[in-house]
């Protein structure tokens, strides 16, 4: 079967179409418009401009996307969309689009849960993962760990109680004077730093550790970027300077990106350990950072566990993750109608995915 897919939760408007059978998606076009050069002139997401430029984009983004898969529209079996969580406005530009084509092809329009569709990623291509396994989701929104019991069946069991990782690189990154978004360049700056400097010597520079000091799996970014963000000013300061040395921005860079991935590890090692599974899942946007990538690999080798991480064009926002978990959705039947709203938060998302569940029960 044909999938047709849209993602326009944030700042990309992204179309896709997937093919599916049985356990295998393979992507036949997932076109990703970014808006990053418009938002970057304000250092974050504007939502009214992200839904306006929303709107100029998607038309032209699905011809792309259906021109470049060679599948005729009246091939599609279905529509799958990101209906929640993310910005209202730009929510509802995919939602009413996508609508609208279901309708006019009278083929089923099935919902997306954002969050899901980043795991998802990881079944583009990958017949071998199947549920149960545990997933980590990583981005500008949300930082959360899930036990993936089936198909589209998530129990959350550890999360940030304030901010979200990518929050944290975006936010320190911007005090830095780094391009928005701040987690790429990070990333950069973080190599170089781990060539010129060791973090794990005594008296290196180290910042709180983003894993809550408890039993629990939570974590917690707003005391880590604050504690990095007062440095930076601290060592402007000290410069007497409103623009940071290089040297300085990537001994920073270095010993956040460490912590980060330190907290993070300790965090999954006790989820492993307390969690017996054969696959351990990252994805999100902060799941393309090149050192996260390393040092998850080497918790899940040394737990014995097989670790699985999309590529990087698919960690950050696009539609064919959206149409693999929509894929799901179509096989139990997980419709629905053309009254279908967009929700901002995560709990209306939720809600209303378990209530077509409860109906489809019945
Ligand atoms: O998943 P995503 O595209 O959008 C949300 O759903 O939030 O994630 C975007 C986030 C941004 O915070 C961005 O800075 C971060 O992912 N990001 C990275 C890297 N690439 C993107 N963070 C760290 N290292 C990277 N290489
Ligand atoms: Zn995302």
């Amino acid at each position: 079967m044909y999938i047709f897919a849209i993602e326009s939760s944030c700042d990309e408007t992204s179309v896709s179409v997937l093919r599916a059978d049985g356990n295998k998606i393979e992507i036949l076009s997932n076109i990703v418009s970014s808006q990053i050069s418009i938002h970057a002139l304000y250092g974050g997401v504007v939502p009214e401009i992200a839904s306006r430029a929303h709107c100029e984009a998607i038309t032209n983004v699905a011809r792309d996307a259906i021109d470049k898969s060679g599948i005729s529209l009246s091939e599609l079996s279905a529509v799958a969309v990101t209906f929640a969580p993310g910005l209202i406005g730009s929510l509802l530009v995919g939602v009413s689009f996508a609508k609208a084509l279901a309708l006019s092809l009278n083929i089923p329009l099935i919902p997306v849960d954002h969050i899901e569709a980043h795991v998802a990623a990881a079944y583009i291509e990958n017949e071998a993962l199947t549920p149960p396994y545990l997933a980590l989701v990583v981005s500008g929104g949300h930082t959360s760990l899930y036990k993936v019991t089936d198909y589209s069946e998530f129990e959350e069991i550890g999360a940030s109680r304030d901010d979200a990782c990518g929050e944290a690189f975006d936010k320190v990154g911007r005090v830095m004077g780094l391009p928005y978004p701040g987690g790429a360049a990070m990333d950069k700056l973080a190599s170089e730093a781990f060539e010129k400097y060791d973090f794990g010597k005594k008296g290196a520079l180290t910042f709180p550790s983003p894993a809550v000091a408890d039993n629990s799996l939570d974590f917690s970014f707003s005391g880590l970027k604050t504690a990095v963000i007062n440095h930076i000013h601290n060592e402007k300061q000290n410069q007497k300077t409103d623009v940071l040395n290089d040297d300085t921005r990537c001994e920073i860079a270095g010993a956040f990106t460490k912590t980060v991935c330190d907290g993070i590890s300790k965090k999954l090692s006790l989820a492993l350990e307390e969690n017996k599974t054969e696959y351990l899942v990252m994805a999100g946007g902060v799941a393309a950072n090149s050192h996260l990538r390393k040092a998850v690999a080497s918790v899940c080798e040394r737990r014995g566990v097989k670790f699985i991480v999309p590529p990087i064009s698919l960690c950050g926002d696009n539609a064919a993750m959206t149409g693999a978990a929509g894929y799901y959705l179509y096989k139990r039947g997980l419709f629905a109608d053309s009254s279908l709203n967009a929700f901002a938060s995560d709990e209306a998302a939720e809600e209303y995915i378990s209530n077509l569940k409860e109906i489809k029960a019945k």
